[in-house]
């Protein structure tokens, strides 16, 4: 729960920024906000995920120390926004999100930038696979959820590289939700019961595929990812990581700890929770706290006295 302090205080640091048309000021607020509460959370924490090389970025970059240095020996992978863009532009789905898992059991997504990636919930198991074409994994999971190919749902970033994945996705009679950005929340909406949304698909970022796995594994749903470098130079440097790039990665190579954490705050309204709201003299956030080894999903608002956060 202490983690949910850091990603609300990113989420309002950032809701100044909303619709203001400036991403990396967005992006700054909510580093420096999630930053400082991180430092009072009482863990030994590195981040394995983080805002990128510590040469370019001077916080929250990947292998820095966090936490109080006391407590669980953890792994955190930390997007302090999904969605700059939906921010800047005042656009619906943006969240603040950490993942905690135990030290050492984070894939480290840094030698390739994109990876495809397909989940579902957990009726998904041992149906589909990342290596069958879109039409028979749609069909094998309308089948295993007792529901009609007309009636499932879909979830794809909408990029140029997806055009021919969407057209094969609706020629089975099923719907796509187009993603403008932010495929950490598709991937929760397809992975969690209480969503219209049953699969999510497509190629999006290494960093995002492993926060996903994390909630997913918290959801008990299903997760498969396959590294996609972009060039020679990408490859060359995974296979000299001693990375398979034609490996399908499971959920337990994206995520081994089955002791798993991941809290997400709204910036902007969406599928998953609200946006961070004025009400009188308090700031209102909403978020989601899922835990792997019961399997709860928590929502928790709060109401922020607006003066401290002036
Ligand atoms: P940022 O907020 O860091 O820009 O990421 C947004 C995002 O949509 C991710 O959710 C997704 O995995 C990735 O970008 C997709 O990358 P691209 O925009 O290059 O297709």
């Amino acid at each position: 729960m202490e983690l949910v302090r850091a990603t609300e205080a990113a989420a309002i640091r950032a809701s100044h920024y909303v619709g203001k048309g400036d991403k990396n000021a967005a992006d700054g607020a909510a580093v420096d906000a999630m930053r400082a509460f991180l430092s009072t959370v009482s863990f030994d924490g590195i981040v394995v995920i983080g805002e990128g090389e510590k040469d370019e970025a001077p916080m929250l970059y990947n292998g820095e120390r966090v936490g109080d240095g006391h407590g669980p020996r953890c792994d955190i992978a930390v997007d302090p926004i999904d969605g700059t863009s939906l921010t800047a532009a005042g656009r619906l789905d943006a969240l603040s999100m950490i993942a905690v898992a135990d030290r050492g059991s984070m894939f480290d997504p840094s030698a390739v930038f994109y990876m495809e990636k397909l989940v579902a919930g957990p009726e998904a198991r041992g149906v589909i696979d990342i290596r069958q074409p879109i039409g028979e994994n749609i069909r094998a999971l309308a089948s295993a959820k007792g529901m009609p190919v007309g009636d499932m749902r879909v979830a794809v970033l909408d990029r140029p590289r997806h055009a021919e994945l969407i057209q094969a996705i609706r020629a089975t009679g099923a719907g796509t939700e187009l993603l403008l950005d932010g495929d950490v929340a598709g991937a929760i909406n397809a992975a969690r019961e209480d969503s219209r949304v049953d699969m999510c698909i497509g190629v999006g970022g290494t960093p995002e595929g492993v926060i996903s796995a994390c909630a997913v594994k918290a959801l008990s749903g299903f997760i498969q990812g396959v590294l996609r470098p972009s060039s020679d130079l990408e490859r060359a440097r995974a296979e000299s990581q001693g990375l398979d790039v034609d490996a399908v990665l499971e959920s337990g190579d994206l995520v081994r700890s089955d002791n798993v954490y991941f809290v997400a705050t709204g910036v902007t309204s969406g599928s998953l929770v609200r946006g961070v709201e004025r009400v009188g003299g308090r700031i209102r956030t909403e978020s989601i706290v899922l835990r792997s080894q019961s399997q709860t999903v928590r929502r928790v608002t709060g109401d922020h006295l607006a003066d401290r956060w002036a």
